[in-house]
């Protein structure tokens, strides 16, 4: 079995380019992640293929948010494809709706603090109250676990203040906004290494265009996977 700390975000429009993708990728990964963006091209039944006749992880990152009784509907029904994780936003109310539609289940809910690519500025825009973007992260990351979360997504950036939270023994920290020392950041604003990920905490990283735009993808998962293994991963950083 891979190492399953990393994920790869299947961010290619249709389950065919998902499925060649994982094919090339092999026994390198075994956890993908599959978004909206691929959801009217088959990604259900992606999930399901790579998770049934692969033995793949999958994360389904929905990002729902609506009253309660529809996102406890929605995750009800999405529990049956077998997932292991299912991204909800993090607001207490949507958080306690998911719990109990996945009950029974052993798909975990994981909680969106505040999206990586947005700063202050955007928050501004939002009337998103003020206060320093870390700070905000940490106290829904908090508000999430005590609503039952069983993590979180945050950037690297917040992992350590939230591994350091009571709340969040036990409970995951999976982080996009992760890119290799020289790599283009994209859209990305909050980010940091592989390593520093690993070494501030966090259970889970997801790496999407560093992977699937290289031009040998297995070589550039490998290479994430081994700084996920330096030495300097294991070494507290800040
Ligand atoms: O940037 P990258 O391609 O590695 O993105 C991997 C995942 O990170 C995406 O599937 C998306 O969920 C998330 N992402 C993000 N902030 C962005 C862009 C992507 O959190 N600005």
């Amino acid at each position: 079995m891979s190492d399953d700390r990393l994920i790869v975000a299947l961010d290619v429009p249709n389950a065919l380019e998902g499925l060649k993708l994982a094919e090339k990728l092999g026994d390198a990964v075994s956890f993908y992640k599959i978004g909206l963006g691929m959801l009217t091209g088959g990604g259900l039944a992606l999930a399901n293929e790579l998770k049934q006749d692969f033995g793949k992880r999958i994360f389904l990152d929905m990002k729902l948010f609506d009253i309660g009784a529809t996102v406890e509907n929605a995750v009800r029904g999405l529990a049956q494809f077998d997932l292991d994780f299912l991204t909800v936003h993090g607001d207490p109310h949507v958080v306690r709706a998911a719990k109990e539609g996945a009950a029974g289940s052993d798909t975990k809910i994981l909680a969106v603090t505040i999206l990586t690519s947005l700063d202050r500025d955007d928050l501004d825009a939002s009337l998103i109250k003020p206060g320093k973007v870390a700070d905000l992260v940490v106290e829904r990351a908090a508000r999430a676990f005590e609503a039952g979360a069983d993590g979180v997504i945050a950037s690297p950036r917040e992992a350590a203040m939230i591994r350091a939270l009571p709340e969040s023994q036990g409970r995951l920290i999976v982080t996009p906004g992760v890119r290799p020392a020289g790599a283009a950041l994209g859209d990305q604003k909050r980010i940091a290494t592989p390593a520093q990920a690993v070494a501030d905490g966090v259970d889970h990283i997801v790496v999407g265009r560093p992977i699937w735009q290289a031009e040998d993808p297995r070589a550039a998962a490998e290479a994430i996977l081994a700084e996920m293994n330096s030495p300097q991963a294991k070494a507290p950083n800040r």
